[in-house]
């Protein structure tokens, strides 16, 4: 399973592709708000650090609802780096965009999903990438990680190349489950990857050893 990180921080990316363990970078406009990038210079520039610092692929999403405001958005975004993919909503627009950028070779990446039928149409428009949001299922009281492993089955049975790109992913349990179900890619913040690290008999068992390790 491939690891994106879900921020648009660059102390946050630095970190995780440090580890070596990062295999791309997915943002959304309430990330970009976030970081406080403002006006499209800022943010065309803020997308290439961000490419700058990773090997893979980096999702760079598209503001405009209409076809053509999406395709226009899109063929500048991917200008910026060739690493970057267009994000692009499951609506209907958005699902005309996503076959005209496959046709042409674009990588896409349908972000917005909730169900496994929005998924179907995604892999039917050749996204590269489908995110459904499994956490905020779960905030609804909906088993999130149920669709990820109903995608995963849909795309299976049919060997859709679309690969399931989990999102909203908020704990390690997250990350552990879609490994489970054989969620291509988890996309989440650096915390929850960093919790994978976490277990007290690790630590329990390295402070004996370097205990013991004194009386060597
Ligand atoms: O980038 C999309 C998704 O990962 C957002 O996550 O935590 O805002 O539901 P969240």
């Amino acid at each position: 399973m491939k690891f994106f990180i879900d921020t648009a921080n660059l102390q946050e990316i630095k970190e995780a592709h440090s580890l070596g363990i990062l295999d791309g970078v997915t943002t959304n406009p309430s990330l970009m708000a976030k970081e406080g990038i403002k006006g499209k210079d800022n943010i065309f520039r803020h997308y290439k650090a961000i490419c700058d610092i990773v090997d893979g692929d980096v999702s760079a999403e598209v503001l405009a609802t209409d076809f053509e405001g999406i395709v226009k958005e899109g063929e500048e975004l991917i200008e910026i780096d060739p690493k970057i993919v267009v994000k692009v909503p499951m609506i209907k627009d958005g699902i005309k965009a996503i076959r005209y950028f496959t046709d042409k070779g674009i990588k896409t990446n349908c972000t917005l999903v909730f169900s496994a039928g929005q998924a179907l149409l995604a892999a039917k428009a050749g996204a590269t990438y489908v995110s459904p949001f499994l956490g905020r299922l779960d905030d609804v009281s909906t088993d999130g990680l149920l669709l990820i492993e109903q995608i995963v089955n849909i795309y299976s049975n049919y060997a859709y190349e679309t690969q399931v790109l989990a999102a909203s992913i908020r704990h390690p349990m997250h990350i552990v489950r879609c490994a489970e179900v054989g969620a291509d890619v988890a996309t989440c913040p650096l915390a929850p990857i960093l919790a994978l690290l976490n277990h007290p008999l690790t630590d329990a068992g390295l402070a004996k050893f370097l205990a013991d390790a004194k009386k060597m």
